[in-house]
């Protein structure tokens, strides 16, 4: 399965101040890039084995049906997509996406992948991120044929953006098997810094393809999740080497978003470091009307942290009192909460501003 793993607690949004175009509130377009945590259903157009196509996938949704997304109900995206009051993203591989469901945007993303190439290869067939891109290009094309170019590039310029990569880079390669090839060639600073590095110059080329409001996620506590437990800490202490790995990474991800904005010129910081509610997430589940963060709903063996989420899991009978849903992904109703801090964060956690806050602002910046 999807080992793609990681709650995105640190939100971080990069995005141009003075815009000249034309950009409405609602109806704006949005585009969805990165793993199994914004995936909307590509994989299971892929011939790969991580995917989230079979039941108990997607129990609450209206059909009950999977629906390729690594959650019971709604992802992170999905709660974005309301906020925008647009319907769900389709997965750029979807049959359905065609004519005026172009307007509505795409999502990209591709369970398993990361920031390097080489991270995932487990899963042979995934959309890796300069794949991503490629197929955005092919989207403008497509848009530009239905709308025209001068439209086509308007709305690529005022859409939403989400970015949402990089524990894979952790937890599917680094730490995937001991000794690693990754591990062998840098120690963790090092990787760390090259991860950052890379990542760059992703950002970079999705302002190059036509991108102006991004919010990037940071990796989650990748040591506390259910599979991390069960299998690096039985006594359910989230892994400390991963937590490392993660305090190294979300602060310089923070400080190269900052660059890239100086870097650009006339651009606004937005930026939400969760940090602390994160740990408030973790360690008092019950704050947040949880009745457990170290428990997965769907799995098996120690914390469900085991294997796979099958129709031959166990299966909690209350989603909504699990933060996670399976091994690796929050559920539903801790996606809604993660959306919310997104949206509403208050200036400690979103900084200069969050969502809400700069979707209006920007509704307002029309010339
Ligand atoms: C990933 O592969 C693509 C296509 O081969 C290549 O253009 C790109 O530079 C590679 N990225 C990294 C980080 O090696
Ligand atoms: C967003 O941030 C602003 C400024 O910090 C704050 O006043 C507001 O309550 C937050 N929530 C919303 C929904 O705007």
């Amino acid at each position: 399965m999807a080992s793609s793993v990681v709650v995105s607690w640190m939100v971080l949004g990069l995005f141009m101040a003075i815009s000249t175009t034309h950009v409405e509130a609602a109806g704006r377009a949005f585009f969805v890039f990165g793993d199994s945590l914004v995936d909307n259903g590509n994989n299971d157009y892929l011939d790969t084995t991580a995917r989230a196509d079979s039941p108990p996938y997607g129990i609450d949704t209206p059909s009950h049906r999977p629906t390729g997304r690594f959650s019971n109900g709604k992802n992170i995206p999905d709660f974005i997509s309301d906020a925008l009051e647009s319907e769900p993203t389709l997965p750029y591989l979807s049959p359905e996406l065609n004519g005026d469901k172009l307007l509505v945007g795409a999502n990209f993303a591709s369970a398993g992948i990361g920031i390097l190439n080489d991270t995932g290869i487990q899963f042979i067939n995934i959309i890796r991120m300069f794949r991503q891109f490629e197929y955005f290009e092919e989207y403008q094309s497509r848009l530009a044929d239905l709308i025209g170019e001068d439209e086509a590039q308007r709305m690529v310029n005022g859409a939403l953006v989400l970015i949402t990569v990089g524990g894979n880079d952790f937890v599917n390669n680094y730490y995937l098997v001991p000794f690693s090839a990754r591990s062998r060639q840098f120690n963790l600073p090092d990787y760390v810094r090259y991860l950052i590095s890379e990542y760059s110059k992703l950002l970079m080329r999705l302002y190059e393809l036509g991108a102006r409001r991004v919010l990037v996620t940071g990796t989650g506590p990748l040591g506390c999740v259910p599979a991390e437990l069960a299998m690096r800490s039985p006594s359910g202490q989230c892994d400390p080497e991963l937590q490392r790995a993660a305090a190294l990474y979300n602060p310089q991800l923070l400080e190269m978003v900052n660059g890239l904005n100086s870097q650009l010129g006339t651009t606004i910081f937005l930026a939400a470091n969760t940090q602390q509610q994160t740990i408030n997430f973790i360690s008092s589940p019950g704050a947040y009307g949880f009745s457990t963060s170290k428990i997965a709903c769907c799995g098996q063996g120690l914390y469900n942290g085991l294997g796979l989420c099958t129709p031959l899991s166990n299966l909690c009978p209350n989603r909504d009192e699990y933060v996670f849903w399976d091994p690796f992904h929050p559920s539903q109703r801790a996606n809604g909460i993660i959306v919310d801090m997104i949206l509403k964060g208050s200036a400690e956690h979103m900084s200069p501003m969050n969502l809400s806050t700069f979707l209006a602002l920007d509704a307002t910046t029309k010339t």
